[in-house]
């Protein structure tokens, strides 16, 4: 097993793997089977998507740990891009096919629509994470500041599950469990952080 997870058959495993959702999404609009409203369909999907690949991202170092595979770290970068690949087809259909680049309207939208406040802070705090997401990065801020840095993934992912809260008109079955995953991840990583501080 983890000699199959250091291969580059296992990465691009993980590239196809990640790479399906939009794939299927483009597959299906292709052939008109997106339903009677494609916009939206396309906006929840990708929607759901960044958030889906945010948690996996999330999800690999208490997985790394608690399943004793040091390798899956070699994931955790593939994850957070792809979040971000979403994030930007999920934000680019809100202002291209849904407002056509309307700035003004826009505008209202982030002031006035607070789920909508919620997404931008979400998107708005991948956008350094992705920049710096490069060995280069690593090197030039220096690990610890590094790492700082890409803790506000954290505050990203309780903006996502908060846009997600916020935007339901009924029934927060769906986002409750998000947030109840992404409670899950976050109290692991205190308990972690709090056991590493004692030892
Ligand atoms: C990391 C950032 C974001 C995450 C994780 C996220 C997540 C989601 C999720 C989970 C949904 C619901 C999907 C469903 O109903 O199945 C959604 C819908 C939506 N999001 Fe986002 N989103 C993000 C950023 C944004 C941004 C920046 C905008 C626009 C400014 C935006 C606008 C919308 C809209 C318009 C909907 C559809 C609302 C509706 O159906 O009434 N999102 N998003």
């Amino acid at each position: 097993m983890r000699r199959a997870l250091n291969t580059g058959w296992a990465k691009a495993a993980a590239f196809a793997a990640l790479s399906t959702p939009a794939v299927w999404m483009a597959w299906q609009g292709y052939r008109d089977e997106l339903g009677p409203n494609p916009i939206e369909a396309i906006t929840r999907g990708t929607g759901i998507w960044t958030l889906r690949v945010l948690l996996i991202s999330l999800a690999i170092t208490p997985a790394r740990k608690l399943l004793g595979l040091p390798e899956l770290i070699r994931f955790r970068r593939l994850a957070g891009l792809f979040a971000f690949f979403y994030a930007t087809l999920h934000l680019f259909t809100y202002l291209w096919l849904d407002k056509f680049f309307a700035w003004p309207e826009i505008w209202q939208d982030v002031v006035k629509r607070r789920f909508i406040t919620a997404g931008m802070l979400a998107f708005a705090l991948l956008v350094p994470l992705a920049a710096t997401s490069t060995a280069g990065w690593i090197r030039r801020l220096g690990g610890r500041r590094w790492q700082a840095l890409h803790r506000l993934v954290y505050i990203s992912a309780i903006a996502g599950v908060v846009h997600y809260l916020w935007l339901v008109k009924a029934g927060v079955i769906k986002p409750g469990i998000y947030a109840a995953a992404l409670g899950v991840l976050m109290a692991w990583r205190a308990l972690d952080w709090f056991r590493r501080r004692r030892a």
